[in-house]
């Protein structure tokens, strides 16, 4: 079954959120709308909303993670659902207990949603397959293949600088190969209109079916990123590569790095993006980092209000009386 059969209920309605590949851009413009209308809850004096009181929410990482993770669990959090977050190097997982054990243990519990982040790809696929159907599941990261709810933030927080999708230029740079990120940008910004896509990269750290991604290769900084929009940096993924892809890392700076010199290629007004986590020195010069055209700890805060408007719209998925969507 194709992911993107599997993330509808039998209403049509969202039921889990595994990749944005086959995804209609009206469901992205939904979760970004959705998120714009919780994008003021952090601010408010009692950070909550009562959406999803009663639900309870187990964040799953067998990856570790810093923003995600706890984005996930404040955005649970400030939609008033209960949330449990399991240490996998400490639960039963590590005595042989099987992934499917676990979480029919957890399933056991009446729990409502798993959000998933794991070094394989497909993991977050595999459990929504395998869930009761009152469950949903959220993939926050899956080895190479998918991170949907961070291309999601990003598109939002493209949209609130630069407001029309159908006029930009945007510059992806670094390790496009390992990037379950770039990925889930390349699908986010081609459904959404975006005319221009660059990718920019050693050709050791260009995956091999970038022809068929709507894509614009470069390999060199001067010419990738004349004029563009938007510059999203992405960090060199160690842990996924074999063998020696890159002569050092010094070198790799040298060549991609983001410097405030290089930057004045792009327009004047052009976002500077990352993921995180950033490695300074490595794919990024903390000049620019910490600079005026830096957005990267804006789409930290974003993340929060993306990822109260996918859980809600999966776990709060609502039929009218009379059968019809609501
Ligand atoms: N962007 C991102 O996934 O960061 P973490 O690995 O810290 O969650």
């Amino acid at each position: 079954m194709k992911q993107t059969d599997i993330q509808f209920d039998q209403n049509g309605l969202l039921r889990h959120f595994l990749t944005i590949d086959g995804l209609k851009r009206n469901i992205l413009v939904d979760i970004l709308d959705t998120a714009e209308n919780f994008a003021t809850v952090g601010t408010q004096q009692v950070k909550k909303v009562p959406l999803l009181r009663g639900k309870t929410i187990v964040n799953l990482f067998f990856e570790s993670s810093t923003r995600t993770r706890t984005t996930f669990e404040l955005a649970a959090k400030r939609l008033s659902a209960d949330v449990l977050n399991i240490n996998i190097d400490t639960s039963s997982t590590s005595k042989g207990e099987s992934l499917l054990d676990m979480l029919r243990n957890l399933e056991a519990m009446h729990c409502d949603m798993f959000v998933v982040r794991h070094h394989q790809s497909g993991a977050a696929h595999f459990i929504a397959q395998h869930v009761s159907p009152h469950i949903s599941v959220i993939n926050a990261g899956d080895g190479q293949h998918a991170h949907p709810t961070q291309a999601m933030l990003d598109m939002f927080t493209i949209r609130r600088h630069k407001k029309d999708f159908t006029k930009l230029r945007v510059a992806i740079i670094g390790d496009i190969m390992h990037s379950r990120v770039a990925r889930s940008e390349i699908h986010a910004l081609n459904t959404l209109g975006v005319p221009e896509i660059r990718v920019i990269a050693p050709n050791t750290l260009i995956p091999p079916a970038t022809d068929s991604m709507g894509v614009h290769v470069y390999h060199d900084m001067e010419q990738g990123l004349k004029d563009v929009d938007v510059v999203m940096m992405l960090r060199l993924q160690h842990e996924r590569m074999q063998g020696a892809l890159l002569p050092s890392e010094h070198e790799y700076f040298e060549t991609y790095g983001l410097t405030s010199k290089k930057l004045k290629l792009a327009k004047a007004d052009a976002i500077v993006m990352h993921p995180g986590p950033i490695n300074r020195g490595v794919e990024i010069e903390s000049a620019v980092a910490d600079g005026p055209q830096s957005v990267i700890l804006e789409q930290v805060t974003n993340g929060i209000a993306i990822r109260m408007a996918v859980m809600s719209m999966t776990l709060g998925r609502q039929k009218s009386p009379e059968g019809n969507a609501t």
